[in-house]
């Protein structure tokens, strides 16, 4: 498979072990994999080494791991269609992480928000790991050359990033020497009609600016069956003047996920310790919802209507008095399947880790594919 038809199918996503998996996980990201994994190759992984960026206890970190695995499967994510994997068990990862930093520029990576959030409000706490955090991302994306990124809103920046050095890796290094002429002899090979066809979308989107001719240039490759591995790269990266594309650039996939206030009404998350867990028995789903504000003094809406609208469809959402009990019932029917599953697998953790050493393997496997372009790239393949 050429880069281009790998990366169309491929769809990477990861998620730190930072604490509970809770309903804005549930509603934001993982229904948004669930529905993706049986129509593309998915590579989910869960993020340990982010999750040391902001000091974990070495204790915890590893239950929060199997709890995040044992919860995304309880879910539906089938282990059995996709690859779920431990990103510390792919070093490729590392790897990567390592040979792209020579190509990012440090201002690229002060300058995104989390960064400067975490800098400025959250702590003081200054380490290369920290900064370098995106950049890691960024190496679990391009690892798998992947199309497309599976992530809420929040990371929209750092797969931007993430694009941004790709761009300049293929800029950097996807210049073969004779680059120019190899790309033109490619072009004859697509025959008189279609050669001529490239031509001139090229010359429309180089000279003026024309992306509708740089997107039908790009169809009328992907419609070229029979042409070799490395001119179809060459011609893609042929068209907007860079040189051979590596390592494709990722978008961000966003679910049109719901904004899933937390029980005061700010959005959901561990760290502001508002959420509902996966796990929380009835009881406590319960007196969570119940302890819900009326209105949120954040955003003067009401949270418990808005978590409503999520579970409900268009027409069912007229608000009654007994909005907190319906959504009470609402998500104990949602979690109770859940935690079933979740009591089953935890039952068997050998199961669990048999999935994820399988998961690891198979990751591994494609990693090195990449590795071995990026170093050949980079002049380190020495044989
Ligand atoms: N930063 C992501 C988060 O906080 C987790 C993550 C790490 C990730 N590596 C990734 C997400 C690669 C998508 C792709 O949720």
């Amino acid at each position: 498979m050429d880069t281009v038809a790998i990366q169309s199918r491929r769809i990477v996503s990861g998620m730190s072990p930072t604490g509970p998996m809770h309903l804005g996980h549930y509603f934001g990201v993982l229904k948004n994999w669930i529905s993706l994994q049986h129509e593309y190759d998915c590579f989910f992984f869960v993020a340990d080494w982010h999750a040391l960026a902001k000091y974990q206890d070495p204790k915890e970190i590893e239950n929060n791991v199997w709890d995040m695995v044992i919860d995304w499967i309880a879910a539906g994510i089938e282990p059995s269609a996709t690859t779920l994997f431990l990103q510390s068990k792919v070093a490729e990862h590392a790897e990567l992480n390592l040979l792209l930093s020579m190509v990012t520029p440090v201002a690229w990576l002060e300058r995104l928000p989390a960064y400067r959030h975490q800098q400025e409000k959250v702590s003081q706490l200054s380490t290369h790991g920290l900064l370098g955090y995106p950049l890691l991302q960024t190496a679990d994306i391009l690892t798998y050359r992947a199309g497309q990124v599976a992530v809420g809103e929040d990371q929209v920046a750092h797969v931007e990033v993430a694009r941004e050095i790709a761009r300049r890796f293929n800029y950097i290094y996807g210049r073969e020497q004779d680059f120019e002429e190899k790309a033109e002899a490619a072009i004859k090979k697509l025959g008189k009609k279609n050669a001529k066809l490239y031509t001139n979308l090229r010359a429309e989107y180089l000279e003026q600016g024309n992306n509708e001719a740089l997107e039908t240039a790009r169809e009328l490759l992907k419609s070229q069956q029979n042409l070799a591995l490395g001119d179809s790269e060459r011609l893609f990266g042929y068209l907007d003047g860079g040189g051979k594309i590596i390592l494709p650039e990722p978008q961000a996939l966003l679910t049109e996920a719901p904004n899933i206030p937390g029980t005061d009404g700010r959005k959901m998350s561990n760290s502001l310790n508002n959420y509902i867990s996966l796990r929380d028995s009835d009881d406590v789903i319960a007196s969570k919802v119940r302890s819900m504000p009326d209105i949120s003094q954040d955003t003067q809406t009401s949270p418990v209507e808005e978590l409503l609208a999520v579970f409900q469809s268009g027409d069912e959402q007229a608000a009654t008095s007994n909005s907190k009990e319906t959504l009470i019932e609402l998500i104990s029917a949602e979690l109770q399947p859940m935690r079933e599953r979740v009591k089953e697998l935890a039952e068997h953790p050998e199961d669990v880790r048999r999935i994820i050493d399988h998961g690891s393997e198979e990751a591994r496997e494609i990693a090195e594919e990449t590795l071995e372009e990026v170093r050949a790239a980079m002049g380190i393949n020495y044989k």
